[in-house]
């Protein structure tokens, strides 16, 4: 069900903006992000359907869920078992799941997508459900580097299309990126921007540039660090410790990107680089690309630039 709400903005010039109430959410794609995505949205009231082609990657998603809540009840609820009892139950309800994304987009105010990191997937998902969802309905990817404007080119819905770029693990993870493409609407826009604040997360305003500001910043500078190991400017270790302890990071930049996935920061080299060959900052990186062809995609695998078994 969609509301249209008028508020006031407060600021140089006092106008009325328009936004689309986001209450029922279809998330396409039940891995790491989706389900993430899924989890946050449904505690914070949404009524929430999580999609995937897989019916077991389903199944572990939702358990996956009902373990983090409970954890984070057990917490936030630790003298109120009862009242924690009831925010779980009320969460789970709120969850459902279906390997038919053209079925539920049916009755959905969002979509937001989060399968894999492939361009030509992402269209194929997105002009198919353009003809089936209503024309209310906002759709919304959580590509990390690919372009919103590219993506959303298979679709009649320019101007309901934007990016919503969370970061890994969703729940914890403070931050959302909205992205406005050339042609989204402000009520588009608005709209995206009131869901995250919903979902109580902090937003930043990006346009539809590639890694958008954080990935923009990050990979190049993960890049850096991985040429000064090769240059053998600095061990690993060494730059790790530099770096968080040297500029306050949590983690360093070795860390980070085991964190992140090697295969994932390889993809996003590859396309950048071969986007603009010229650009040193984006250049191949022999290093990555040996560890990546090793399997070692970090953690996930037990091993990247460090061993983790
Ligand atoms: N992992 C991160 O740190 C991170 C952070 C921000 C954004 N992203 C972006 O989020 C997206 C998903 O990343 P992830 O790490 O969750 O990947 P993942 O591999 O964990 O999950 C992707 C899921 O999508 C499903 N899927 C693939 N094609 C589908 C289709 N056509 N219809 C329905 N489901 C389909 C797969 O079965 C899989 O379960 C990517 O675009 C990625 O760039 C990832």
């Amino acid at each position: 069900m969609a509301f249209f709400t008028h508020h006031i903005c407060r600021g140089l010039s006092s106008s009325a903006v328009r936004h689309v109430v986001i209450q029922n959410v279809t998330i396409i794609g039940g891995g790491q992000m989706g389900a993430g995505i899924a989890q946050v949205a449904a505690s914070t009231g949404h009524a929430v359907t999580l999609v995937d082609t897989n019916e077991d990657i389903l199944k572990k998603a939702v358990k996956g869920i009902e373990g983090n809540l409970k954890r984070v009840v057990k917490k936030k609820f630790a003298d109120k078992p009862e009242a924690g009892e009831e925010f779980l139950q009320k969460a789970m309800q709120n969850v459902s799941i279906s390997t038919d994304a053209g079925s539920v987009v049916q009755g959905t105010d969002l979509v937001v997508e989060a399968i894999v990191e492939n361009l030509k997937v992402k269209q194929d998902l997105f002009g198919g459900l353009d003809k089936l969802a209503p024309a209310h309905t906002i759709f919304a990817s959580n590509t990390s580097s690919l372009s919103i404007t590219d993506i959303a080119s298979s679709t009649n819905r320019l101007d309901r299309f934007g990016g919503l770029h969370f970061f890994n693990p969703v729940p914890v993870m403070r931050l959302v990126e909205v992205i406005a493409t050339s042609s989204t609407s402000q009520e588009t826009f608005d709209s995206l921007l009131n869901f995250s604040k919903m979902l109580g997360k902090t937003s930043v305003s990006c346009k539809d540039t590639p890694g958008f500001i954080v990935n923009r910043l990050l990979l190049p500078y993960i890049l850096d660090a991985v040429r000064m190991y090769e240059r053998g400017d600095g061990s690993k270790e060494d730059i790790d410790i530099a770096m968080k302890l040297g500029c306050g990071y949590p983690m360093g930049p070795f860390e980070l990107s085991d964190y992140v996935g090697l295969d994932t920061m390889k993809f996003i080299m590859d396309g950048w680089s071969a986007a603009n060959p010229d650009n040193p900052m984006f250049a191949q990186s022999e290093v990555l690309n040996k560890l990546v062809a090793e399997g070692k995609f970090g953690k996930k695998t037990g091993e990247g630039f460090y061993k983790y078994k």
